[in-house]
């Protein structure tokens, strides 16, 4: 198995009604940690176009924030600048590490960016081919972000990858084909164990289940519910689909034209929006 090179971060609760509460819930939480990822006003333009304004957030341990809003409304951008892959005009993220440091995220040397990204986050790519190397193997995929993070066993990094491709529901005996082998909703489970072989503590979602069809999505979120339950991860997700981020997320982002016009507990933004904006989103869109 060798290793790859290419990670753009590649560039993710339990089955029953509705997601469970956070462990750490925000802003009244005394005596708990503190949020793991905090961005103040972030700013980022394409050229003369806007792709976000002015996102502040805050992401605490063990949650899955949902971040909805039309195409173009700028959810890709905040997601790559929380993730450190863009790096803001003006704001910031601040990220507390495992050890509870507070790291300005784009002020970091880029080599100790990319151990964080490739070690304690993840980013699942709407895509799966922008998150995976489609020339080797689905276990190298899996094992280049461990050998990446210090793992020197070939032995040991192979057991761990097959682990993971069956974590994932997928057959350990398709360690060795490639990607291009594999169909859309196996990419996007193999994309997810590779992000999660490292153990990471925040996980960027863009689209997870985009483009799957149904009965596929449904498994996919099944099985993301019970990951991110079981590992205590938190995660920012991205979704154009209402019923996935009542699903998945504690809480909800609206946006739009590059800003958050709305945020709440996921419940509460869904079932009873204030803004206009997320009136018609939700009057859009047929919910189960
Ligand atoms: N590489 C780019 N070059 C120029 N403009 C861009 C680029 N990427 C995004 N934009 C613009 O920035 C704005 C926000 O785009 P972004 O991709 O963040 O939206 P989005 O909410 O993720 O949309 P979608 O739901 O379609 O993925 C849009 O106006 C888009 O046209
Ligand atoms: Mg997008």
């Amino acid at each position: 198995m060798s290793e790859i090179s290419t990670d753009n971060m590649g560039d993710d609760k339990p089955a029953g009604g509705g997601p469970p509460l956070p462990p750490s819930s925000p802003p009244d939480a005394g005596g708990e940690p503190g949020p793991i990822m905090t961005a103040e006003s972030l700013c980022y333009a394409y050229g003369d176009k806007t792709g976000c304004r002015n996102v502040g957030l805050e992401v605490w341990p063990g949650e899955i924030l949902g971040l909805v809003g039309e195409s173009g409304s700028g959810k890709t951008t905040v997601l790559k600048l929380l993730s450190g892959q863009l790096k803001p005009d003006s704001g910031t993220v601040r990220y507390a590490d495992g050890s509870g440091t507070a790291l300005d995220l784009h002020a970091l040397p880029p080599a100790k960016k990319r151990l964080l990204q490739r070690t304690e986050m993840g980013f699942v790519h709407q895509n799966p081919r922008d998150g995976l190397n489609m020339i080797v193997s689905a276990g190298a995929n899996i094992a280049d972000r461990l050998l990446s993070s210090g793992a020197r066993s070939y032995r040991g990094v192979r057991g761990t990858a097959r682990d993971w491709l069956e974590r994932v529901e997928i057959d350990g005996g398709r360690l060795d084909d490639r990607p291009g082998q594999y169909s859309g909703g196996m990419l996007q489970r193999l994309q997810i164990a590779r992000n999660l072989v490292t153990g990471p503590r925040l996980v960027f979602l863009d689209e997870p289940t985009g483009g799957l069809d149904v009965s596929v999505q449904a498994r996919l979120l099944d099985l993301l519910r019970k990951l991110a339950a079981n590992l205590g991860l938190a995660a920012v997700l991205v979704t154009h689909d209402l019923a996935v981020a009542r699903l998945l997320s504690q809480r909800l982002m609206v946006m739009r034209g590059g800003e958050i016009v709305e945020s709440g507990l996921t419940d509460q933004v869904l079932d009873d929006p204030r803004e206009p904006y997320t009136q018609l989103l939700v009057s859009s869109t047929l919910e189960t």
